[in-house]
């Protein structure tokens, strides 16, 4: 078996965890929920959920994964022996790997752009609905996309923890934030900006209902990574020496950061183009921004087409770090429980899990009448995981370290053992003991009766 390593240096601890964070929900899904849910409104409840909710909850998971250092199953059994709490190490490896299979179909559609739009042939017929529909239909060519994009994802994490997961994250990351200022600055100079920036920045206190307050934290929570097992596996990579509260503050803000960019990027972009639709969710970076690139820069194609290859190649970026992760999670509880080789365990769970996104892939096409509980395979991939396990996961979690756990351990493994202070931790316990589980239980609520 292999020695276990941990991360070898903090930026590549931060630039991992944040890598984890910072994906495809950053880039479209955050934009979209702020334009319809009040601006600056949502903007603001969104900040306190990452602080109030979003960190406390991802600080418990660098507890359950420092502590231990092993994979999230193994950490549970061995904090909890023979109890129940075992289950929620279960649920976090078996949600990251529901997630990576419908993650890989949607960052292999991400893939296709990004090397059509680097061949300049988004679009031949200037229909972009029919393009993209036509494409996420087709039976197997974006099976062959979410295979290389697979492809991409296990080349990294076969490699391990340092020369792997760590090294990407140093050259990717950088890379990600540096695409983000260029586009953010190219975004500003469009002609109707300013509408863009207003759709989003206007706070709209009006549309705040609780529905709006629920939604940001369901937002919150995907966009952190939280309770996913991702967070508690690279935790268990961090040494004694990591600051776990820093840790977490670094990366809520880093990923709210980046959420905020992305809507800065993209509103201005898609007001600056008279007429054109804002679609939610897939159809935006799809649809809607595919048109924009071709008509705002009409009359300057080459700065279109950098635009457009720099905002899939953005995307991209997001989608690997946090796919990496999600793999991770999967492939340390493989690879120490049964003592494969780093190598073998990769593949076992990357085939395994390509099984899945041949499914998922197929119920956006030939299988689309194919319902479960009124859903096709990825609706439902989607709603089990991001909705249900997730949710139910992050009540556990704080339960566990806030109840189950010994308050001396967890001051001690917050603190490094007494050496960095955390004069908030009684405030920390309330969080995790009674906020955040009654406010995880009413978002859960709230999904259900959806
Ligand atoms: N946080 C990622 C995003 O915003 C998704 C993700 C969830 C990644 C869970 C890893 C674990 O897209």
């Amino acid at each position: 078996m292999e020695v276990r390593k941990n991360f070898g240096s903090k930026l590549g601890v931060v630039l991992a965890a944040a890598g984890s964070a910072v994906g495809l929900g950053n880039v479209w899904r955050f934009p979209t929920e702020v334009g319809n849910n009040g601006g600056a409104a949502f903007i603001l409840i969104y900040l306190l959920c990452v602080i109030l909710i979003g960190a406390p909850v991802m600080l418990s998971e660098f507890v359950v994964g420092r502590h231990t250092h092993t994979n999230t199953i193994t950490a549970y059994r061995r904090l909890a022996p023979g109890s129940w709490w075992r289950f929620e190490g279960v649920a976090g490896v078996f949600v990251a790997f529901l997630i990576l299979s419908y993650y890989v179909v949607i960052s292999g559609w991400t893939l296709y752009y990004l090397i059509e739009s680097a061949r300049g042939s988004l679009s031949t017929d200037q229909d972009f609905t029919a393009d993209f529909t036509s494409f996420v239909s087709h039976p197997w060519i974006p099976i062959v996309y979410a295979v290389l994009f697979m492809g991409m994802t296990h080349l990294v994490v076969a490699r391990g923890v340092q020369s792997g997961i760590e090294r990407c994250s140093k050259l990717m990351m950088p890379l990600l934030l540096l695409i983000i200022v260029v586009l953010v600055g190219c975004s500003f100079q469009m002609p109707g900006a300013h509408d863009g920036l207003s759709f989003l920045l206007k706070p709209d206190f009006s549309k705040v209902t609780t529905r709006v307050i629920l939604s940001a934290m369901g937002q919150a929570f995907f966009s952190l990574s939280i309770a996913m097992g991702c967070l508690c596996t690279y935790a268990s990579y961090f040494s004694s020496d990591t600051r776990l509260v820093r840790t977490a503050l670094n990366v809520s803000i880093i990923d709210t950061a980046v959420a905020v960019l992305s809507g800065f990027i993209i509103f201005p972009a898609v007001f600056s183009v008279a007429g054109v639709e804002v679609n939610a969710g897939p159809g935006l970076v799809f649809i809607t921004l595919p048109h924009v690139f071709q008509m705002a820069f009409s009359s300057y194609p080459l700065v279109g087409y950098l635009f457009s290859v720099l905002f899939y190649l953005l995307l991209l970026l997001a989608a690997l770090t946090s796919a990496i992760s999600l793999h991770e999670s999967v492939t340390a509880y493989v690879l120490e429980s049964t003592g494969m080789s780093r190598q073998k365990a990769t593949l076992v769970v990357s085939l395994s899990c390509l099984v899945l996104s041949v499914a998922c892939s197929l119920s956006f096409g030939p299988w689309s009448e194919l319902k479960v509980f009124g859903m096709t395979i990825f609706e439902l991939f989607d709603f089990a995981a991001s909705k249900v396990i997730m949710l139910l996961s992050g009540i556990v979690i704080c339960l566990f370290v806030g109840w189950r756990l010994d308050k001396k351990m967890v001051e001690a493994e917050v603190t490094n053992g007494g050496t960095v202070p955390f004069r908030l931790f009684r405030f920390y316990l309330f969080l995790i003991r009674f906020v955040v589980p009654i406010v995880i239980s009413a978002i859960f609520v709230n999904e259900l009766l959806r």
